[in-house]
């Protein structure tokens, strides 16, 4: 039998035990914890450019708090379902899920837009798009976006031609700039339904309309005149269209791959396609004098002025912030 020492000496090793477990325990589910085990688990993921920021941005989700309460509060503890959300998120990132599906948001022209699997994530050399229909926006008018997606190029555009009702924009010389309207074309039915949801939340519904159509009339879609035969010319018509070549299709990340739409993406054998459609219609829809700014990729600079020539006059080719060529300017001949 024991004797009383003994007893008391269990009972005190019993208590350190579980005071130590319970530490332990508590340890493993702090906050702090928690980000340096994702980061752990977050560095041999190919897409992962910054393990600590997308640890942080994980916790947060999976607390349902902001980015700043999970740093400022290191010492939080994660409640079991917590854990298992976060869990959940992580394995979805290690399966290369991009961040900003697993989120629903990305940040464009310092907007938030909200994205899905049927939107291409907006990329921030497509900004180079955004200043350049900028620089032509004189007075008001119309402006047409081919192949919205997201519709993160013309609310950005829109957003800074008409900053609020009767108030002229900074840097726009004292010019009220608010009788822009915009129409947004895209082939996607998902995609448009987010960019509808966008509009709404930067309080831009009443200055788009949203047309689910195809550019190039070979699915028997109809072209923007005649499906909106209510504006009539436009005076810039921006479009990023799909560009990317079968062999660069090949070469692609898995994040990219396997969750950004394909039809967001693909630009046929020689990554043109959509150019050859666009050099057919977009002269139809702009008024004279009006302009097309489109995006490329950075090699298809000759390739694309080609296939616009004698159809509208080029004006500018604009490198972006990564010194790539990204951006032409063509104007339609009167
Ligand atoms: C490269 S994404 C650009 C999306 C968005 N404008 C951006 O810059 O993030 C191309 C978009 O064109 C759309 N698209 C592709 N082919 C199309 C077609 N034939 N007619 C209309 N839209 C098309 C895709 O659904 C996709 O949303």
């Amino acid at each position: 039998m024991y004797g009383e020492r003994a007893i008391a000496s269990l009972r005190r090793g019993f208590c350190r035990f579980s005071a130590r477990r319970k530490t332990e325990e508590s340890a493993s589910v702090t906050v702090s914890a928690s980000r340096k085990l994702v980061g752990d688990r977050l560095r041999s993921v190919q897409s992962v450019r910054d393990a600590s920021l997308e640890s942080a941005l994980l916790v947060s989700m999976a607390i349902g708090k902001s980015r700043e309460h999970v740093v400022l509060n290191p010492s939080l503890t994660l409640s079991e379902r917590q854990r298992a959300r976060l869990m959940r998120l992580v394995r979805l990132r290690q399966e290369e899920m991009p961040m900003a599906y697993i989120c629903g948001v990305r940040e464009f022209w310092g907007l938030e837009f909200e994205v899905n699997p049927s939107t291409l994530i907006p990329r921030p050399e497509t900004e180079t798009l955004v200043s350049a229909a900028l620089r032509l926006a004189k007075r008001g008018g119309k402006i047409l976006d081919l192949g919205t997606g997201t519709g993160c190029v013309i609310l950005s555009i829109l957003k800074e031609l008409r900053p609020c009702q009767g108030v002229s924009a900074p840097g726009m010389d004292g010019r009220v700039r608010d009788d822009w309207r915009g129409c947004a074309v895209d082939i996607s039915k998902d995609a448009l339904n987010v960019a509808k949801k966008n509009a709404k939340i930067l309080g831009l519904s009443d200055a788009v309309q949203f047309i689910h159509a195809d550019w190039t009339f070979e699915t028997g879609g109809r072209a923007p005149p005649r499906v909106h035969p209510s504006l009539g010319g436009f005076d810039i018509v921006v479009s990023n269209p799909p560009y990317l070549t079968r062999e660069d299709w090949t070469r692609l990340p898995k994040s990219v791959a396997d969750y950004e739409p394909k039809v967001a993406l693909d630009g046929s054998e020689d990554g043109l396609r959509a150019y050859r459609a666009l050099a057919r219609q977009v002269p139809s829809v702009l008024k004279a004098n009006g302009h097309l700014v489109l995006e490329i990729g950075s090699w298809q600079e000759e390739g694309v002025r080609e296939l616009f020539k004698g159809a509208m006059r080029h004006e500018a080719s604009i490198r972006d912030p990564c010194g790539r060529m990204r951006c032409l300017v063509f104007k339609k001949m009167s």
